[in-house]
């Protein structure tokens, strides 16, 4: 039999041209495959491991450039895990800005119903929830793994009272009257070279957004617009600034702002619409 060290050896050799961090991924694929955290390998080199089959075939698959989130079934984001699988976006921590600059919104205008429109594994939607006791959301998707996988996340944090998800493009099938739309929608170029990683795994439909890349971020705004709802924050690309900002100005919105994710890119956009007063 193989000890944690010898397998150790052979997984970081195996992963080398597959990842940045082998020898991590490796400590960490075996972790999961022994359930024990990644001190124990360090503690007990000397140990055999069982079933060194199965560890084997989860570095074959990460050799071959499948995410290690799909392997494990499970994607940390914020202060929490998320479960995910094939056909689900894994949530990116870039998220996370997008996120914090709703929540101010929502704390300084004590908000209580918005939606979320691409919802994926739920990152957005249940973080927002968990910060905000009596925030109601609707979010919606257009694929149903994303669906599945967004209610089975909502449920393990206890969110089914005040988290809906629906099938729906855009915001076409939400009757509730919101006050705010958050969107991290797929904002890539069709023709854009991706990683293998993504481009063999993740859902084509979190990822493009049409041949210029920014259709449905310029459609979710139209729609948005029209709803007459006072706030939309969206992700978008980093190459996107100045095409939206055009838009804005053609369209005619009360207030924007661009943000930045940490590496200064530019990430996406908060707008805030003049409201129409119903008569
Ligand atoms: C980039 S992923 C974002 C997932 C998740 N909100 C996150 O931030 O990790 C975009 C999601 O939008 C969904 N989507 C694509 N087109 C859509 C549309 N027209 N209406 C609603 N959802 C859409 C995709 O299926 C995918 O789950």
């Amino acid at each position: 039999m193989t000890t944690i060290k010898s397998s150790l050896i052979w997984a970081k050799q195996r992963l080398q041209d597959s990842c940045e961090r082998p020898l991590f991924e490796s400590e960490l694929l075996l972790s999961y495959h022994l359930s024990k955290d990644r001190t124990y390998l360090h503690a007990f080199d000397d140990d055999k491991i069982d079933n060194i089959e199965e560890f084997k075939s989860l570095i074959e698959r990460r050799a071959n450039h499948e995410p290690y989130e799909y392997i494990v079934g499970s994607a940390s984001f914020y202060d929490i895990d998320l479960a995910v699988k094939e056909g689900v976006l894994i949530p990116r921590p870039e998220t996370e800005i997008l996120i914090d600059l709703v929540a101010d919104i929502i704390k300084r205008e004590n908000l209580t119903s918005i939606a979320e429109i691409g919802v994926g594994s739920g990152a957005i939607s249940i973080i927002l929830a968990r910060k905000f006791p009596n925030l109601k959301i609707v979010a919606t998707d257009i694929c149903d793994i994303p669906i599945e996988v967004a209610r089975e996340n909502i449920k393990r944090y206890g969110l089914e009272d005040r988290v809906e998800v629906i099938k729906s493009n855009i915001l076409d099938e939400v009757s509730e009257s919101v006050e705010l739309v958050v969107s991290n929608p797929p904002y890539i170029a069709n023709d854009f070279k991706l990683e293998k990683n993504v481009k063999e795994y993740e859902p084509k439909e979190a990822l493009f957004g049409g041949e210029v890349g920014d259709e449905l971020l310029k459609q979710i705004v139209l729609d948005v617009k029209a709803e007459n709802i006072k706030y939309l924050a969206c992700e978008m690309g980093y190459n996107q600034k100045e095409a939206m900002e055009k838009f804005f100005n053609d369209i005619g919105v009360k207030y924007y702002k661009f943000y930045k994710d940490l590496a200064r890119f530019d990430r996406g956009f908060l707008i805030e619409f003049e409201k129409e007063e119903k008569l």
